[in-house]
């Protein structure tokens, strides 16, 4: 069975990972290795505390902690007995253990369904502690204080392997905090700062529009990425606050308790991003160009602005009621940037009124916004062709599980 020490894995939307890769060796990495849907990487473990913090592109952080191999479902159950789990949790801590399967071979059915290995690796671990301390932990499928990840995927010596690690965020990273108020098919904020980077939006010198903003996630990410507010500064807030449960499982486990050195520097980490955050509210006063968000409907609006006053943000990024074909530049050099409806549900008429809206803004955009730069966010393909301008760069990242694009207009 293989140990592992200082390595970790990020998952990511599909499509950031080379951009994660970056943001991890900037926060202080000692390597990483780009894999689909995420990135492994090396570092001490403080600075893969403060990665969690700072990253705006990560989904969830894992710590590595076992390797085995093994022939069939039972021998799995038996490899899992073997580790030392009171290392890993304590017996009156409560745990939940996700499974997932990388490329299995397929003429073999150990494994029927992720819920049955799940299964197998919990009665693995109830088993452990009934053995050595006389009872056993309790699952908690809601608020867990340890959450195990498990990958099966082929062996090399035999059929499987299997890859345990600790999710060390919980809550998964994309949920900032500031959706409080909920709209219809809002994206990621992950997603949205990937977006953002992908496009190399520079708010020094451009001002930011999204002209179907939703909830507000292209504005509020902005306003952070403009202020360098790191994106945890919520859930910071919280966790000194000291409301509800742990904003990040790894303050359960014995890995990090245990290690004074580790709580010291995660403790100043997290005044960091206090001292970040007021320095970048402030600087957002005084920002220059703008950051705003419209929308046609007004009941949308309603849950924006609440989302906004969420973020701490109200006052800086400006929300207006406004038809999307009805905009103007709000600096000399306008990012506009929208996320159209995809068009999910084919109703009747439905597709008409989308290549009208997808049409428009390739028409508003040639009249309008000459001199500025557009990009679409969109899960319909279809629809980029009826835009009618010329791409300048398109980028592939998936939105959940659609497989979206975000396309470029340089505007001349
Ligand atoms: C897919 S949602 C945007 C989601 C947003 N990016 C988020 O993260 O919450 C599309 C939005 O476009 C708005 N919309 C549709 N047609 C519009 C138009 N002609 N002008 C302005 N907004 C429009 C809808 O009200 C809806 O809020």
């Amino acid at each position: 069975m293989k140990k592992y020490r200082f390595e970790y894995f990020a998952s990511c939307p599909y499509g950031l990972e080379e951009l994660l890769s970056q943001e991890i060796m900037a926060l202080g990495a000692k390597s990483t290795q780009v894999v689909r849907g995420g990135v492994q990487f090396e570092s001490f473990h403080e600075i893969a505390l403060k990665i969690i913090l700072h990253t705006r592109l990560a989904s969830r952080v894992f710590k590595y902690l076992y390797q085995f191999e093994c022939l069939h479902e039972k021998d799995y159950y038996l490899e899992a007995t073997e580790i030392k789990w009171k290392s890993l949790m304590a017996v009156n801590q409560t745990f939940r253990i996700h499974t997932i399967f990388g490329d299995l071979p397929f003429e073999r059915e150990d494994f029927r369904n992720s819920q049955f290995a799940t299964l197998k690796l919990k009665d693995a671990i109830v088993d452990y502690f009934r053995h050595f301390e006389g009872e056993r932990p309790s699952i908690d499928k809601d608020f867990p204080e340890v959450v195990f990840l498990a990958r099966i995927e082929r062996g090399t010596d035999k059929p499987y392997k299997v890859t345990l690690m600790y999710d060390l965020c919980g809550d998964a990273l994309n949920q900032r905090g500031y959706r409080i108020s909920k709209t219809e098919a809002p994206v990621k904020e992950n997603v949205v700062a990937g977006i953002l980077k992908l496009t190399k939006w520079n708010p020094s010198e451009e001002g930011l529009l999204d002209a179907m903003c939703g909830s507000g996630t292209f504005p509020i990410e902005a306003a952070l990425i403009a202020g360098d507010i790191p994106v945890s500064y919520l859930r910071v807030e919280r966790h000194l606050s000291g409301r509800g449960h742990k904003m990040w499982t790894f303050l359960n486990y014995p890995w990090f308790n245990e290690d004074k050195f580790l709580v010291e520097n995660f403790n100043k980490s997290v005044e960091e991003v206090v001292q970040m955050t007021t320095a970048g509210l402030e600087k957002l006063k005084n920002m220059k160009n703008k950051i705003e968000g419209s929308d046609l409907s007004e009941a949308v609006l309603l849950s924006t602005r609440d989302n906004i006053r969420k973020a701490r943000l109200e006052g800086i990024v400006e929300i207006k009621r406004k038809d999307a074909l009805e905009t103007t530049p709000n600096a000399p050099k306008t990012l506009f940037i929208c996320n159209p409806p995809y068009g999910e549900r084919l109703e009747h008429g439905e597709d008409e009124k989308l290549r009208a809206l997808y049409k428009g803004l390739g028409d508003h955009w040639k009249h309008n916004f000459k001199g500025h730069r557009a990009a679409i966010f969109t899960g319909n393909l279809e629809m980029l062709k009826v835009v009618g301008l010329k791409t300048s760069k398109k980028h592939m990242l998936y939105n959940g599980d659609i497989d979206c694009r975000v396309a470029e207009y340089q505007l001349y």
